[in-house]
């Protein structure tokens, strides 16, 4: 992943989850890092590890919607296939955060189409809005506001490899990270 220098850097994760994000970027020696989501139920065990894992990380109940403060560096992993309207959130984003790595699911069928696309409940669950082909990721996030600094190819997500045929053979478990700054800068 294309992370940059975090040293000395204030720092967000979005959607933390369990906070591991958050704990990476403080080994990666960022001054502060505030760990959000909206709250989850794993909200418990996400402070009750970085207090025992003796973190100065700061965990606040918050919908990427609402960010409030300032940052240099903010983090967002697999949560953009969650959100009902991810451009509003990039935008929320880039009102708090110079420059932004996103991690999120991709559509493996779609790339097989040279546009910018996404698919719509691509769980068919409710559980996903929308999920980018690699170029609908890179236009999603200049729509937000952003300009793409770095982006990967496609990165497998080695967790979920052996779960079901649909992981096991690539159609889902794919995904794709963007580093990016604020297009003013
Ligand atoms: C698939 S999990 C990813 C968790 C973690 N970022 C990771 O990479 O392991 C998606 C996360 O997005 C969070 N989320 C969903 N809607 C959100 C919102 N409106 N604002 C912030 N986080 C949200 C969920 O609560 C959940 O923690």
């Amino acid at each position: 992943m294309p992370w940059p220098d975090l040293v000395g850097k204030r720092c967000l994760d979005i959607g933390t989850a369990d906070g591991f994000w958050a704990l990476e970027m403080e080994r990666r020696g960022a001054a502060d890092v505030l760990a959000t989501d909206v709250p989850t139920p794993f909200a418990q065990a996400a402070r009750a590890r970085l207090e025992s894992a003796r973190s100065g990380v700061r965990y606040e109940e918050r919908s990427v919607y609402d960010l409030e403060g300032e940052f240099d560096f903010a983090f967002m992993g697999w949560v953009l296939q969650m959100l009902d309207d991810p451009i509003r959130a990039l935008k929320a984003v880039r009102r708090v955060s110079q420059q932004l790595l996103l991690l999120d699911t991709i559509s493996l069928p779609l790339m097989l189409v040279p546009s910018p696309l996404a698919r719509l409940d691509a769980r068919r669950d409710g559980g996903e809005w929308f999920v980018f082909n690699p170029r609908g990721l890179r236009k999603v996030m200049e729509l937000g506001g952003w300009s793409v600094e770095e982006q990967t190819g496609v990165l497998r997500e080695r967790y979920f490899h052996r779960l079901d045929w649909k992981h096991r053979s690539g159609v889902r478990g794919r995904s794709c990270a963007v580093l990016a700054s604020r297009a003013d800068g």
